[in-house]
């Protein structure tokens, strides 16, 4: 028997409410992806690409000219200057990014805050490090930082803190006064960022991302990470990016090159012909996600579930304690899909230790109009 590295992690939330999803034939609300497709300039690039023989390895980095486009569109949204060479890496995924950051920085009984709730790949990516996380729990409604709690959790032993704004599951949104805050109190110590940006895109009602790309300080010691399957609609092509200063781009680097050594060749090439022809599409994405929250949100106002309008991400959180009080959010979750055929994510899933009363589930509303209406009608009947 192997001995475990990773002993409690088992099947995730995701692909258990997807696969329930799929055995009710419920509508698949749970795992946050769209049911809809990415451009099809940007499909049909692929294509050919592949045609023209982009089939071989990329560099380790990722294809300059994507690279380059990640940091034009860095100078353009953020105002930052980045060296595409030596600060931006094309990965398989954020996830992967995320994973190598930990990997080149956390040693053996090193710490790392982790806010909760908080994306699933973080605490494990820290275990098979010798890490150790500390979570740090936002706070009820709104999901912000206790600034107490977070000062309190840092030791001498913290050498990363995982920040994610939009949030997911949430869609809360850091601040820049809390990012000045943030600065404030780690000044001076030996400590590292890793900015979890995916949706960096999808903020809403007139809002402007706070990236740690704008923040000066914190950019000298942050990894910024984001994701082109979130912002093209294209999930399922797994391909990211990490911006950081040269110093902790070349000590992922060593990580990534062992991991993946690169990203999918005709996935970037395609990414970057598209992102130079289409630029405006990023703009495009607050409208896009937000009239799509929006029209979901106004279909619920009938419904016993309450709500606050996601400030950011494709998720939206509901309370369901006028419906079901007694159900816990797993069970809340699986009767909603069986009994009601609407597929969600229980938040308690993103918590080491959920509050006790919590009766929030997640939706995603990356989906096309007439699945929203189907879902809301469904919900509005529950
Ligand atoms: C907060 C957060 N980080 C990272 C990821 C992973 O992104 P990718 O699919 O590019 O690996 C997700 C995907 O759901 C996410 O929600």
């Amino acid at each position: 028997m192997i001995n475990s590295k990773l002993p409690n992690v088992g099947t995730t939330i995701f692909t258990r409410m997807s696969q329930l999803a799929g055995e009710c034939g419920a509508l698949n609300l749970s795992q946050g992806f769209p049911d809809f497709d990415g451009p099809p300039a940007l499909r049909e690039a692929v294509g050919r690409h592949v045609a023209a023989g982009h089939n071989q390895y990329a560099p380790m980095t990722g294809l300059p000219a994507l690279r380059e486009q990640v940091a034009a569109k860095i100078a353009r949204c953020y105002g930052r200057t980045v060296d595409a060479d030596s600060e931006v890496t094309i990965t398989p995924g954020a996830t992967e990014a995320i994973f190598c950051a930990i990997q080149a920085l956390i040693q053996p009984g090193d710490e790392v805050i982790v806010f909760d709730p908080c994306y699933d790949s973080y605490e494990p990516s820290v275990q098979l490090a010798g890490g150790h996380c500390r979570h740090v729990p936002l706070t009820l409604p709104d999901f912000a930082i206790d600034w107490q709690v977070l000062s309190d959790a840092l030791s001498a032993k913290t050498r990363l803190i995982i920040l994610n704004s939009p949030h997911n599951p949430s869609g809360a949104l850091i601040s820049r006064d809390q990012l000045d805050r943030l600065a404030e109190l780690i000044r001076g110590r030996d400590l590292y960022l890793i900015s979890d940006e995916v949706y960096e895109h999808l903020v809403f009602d007139g809002v402007r991302h706070a990236s740690v790309l704008a923040h000066e300080e914190l950019y000298r010691r942050a990894w910024v990470v984001s994701s082109f399957g979130k912002t093209y609609h294209v999930t399922g092509w797994k391909t990211g990016y990490v911006v950081a200063p040269p110093t902790l781009s070349a000590e992922l680097r060593k990580v990534h090159q062992y991991v993946n050594f690169c990203g999918v060749t005709p996935l970037q090439w395609a990414l970057a012909d598209f992102m130079a022809e289409q630029p405006a599409h990023v703009e495009a994405l607050p409208a896009f996600y937000q009239a799509k929250r929006d029209l979901f949100c106004d279909l619920l106002i009938d419904s016993r579930f309450a709500l606050a309008r996601a400030p950011g991400t494709y998720f939206q959180l509901v309370d369901y304690s006028a419906i079901r009080d007694d159900l816990e959010d797993v069970a809340m979750a699986e009767w909603l899909t069986r009994e009601h055929g609407v597929a969600s994510i229980p938040v308690s899933v993103f918590y080491q230790q959920p509050p006790k009363d919590l009766r929030l589930v997640r939706l995603c509303f990356a989906k096309r109009e007439d699945t929203l209406r189907q879902a809301a009608q469904r919900l509005c009947a529950v």
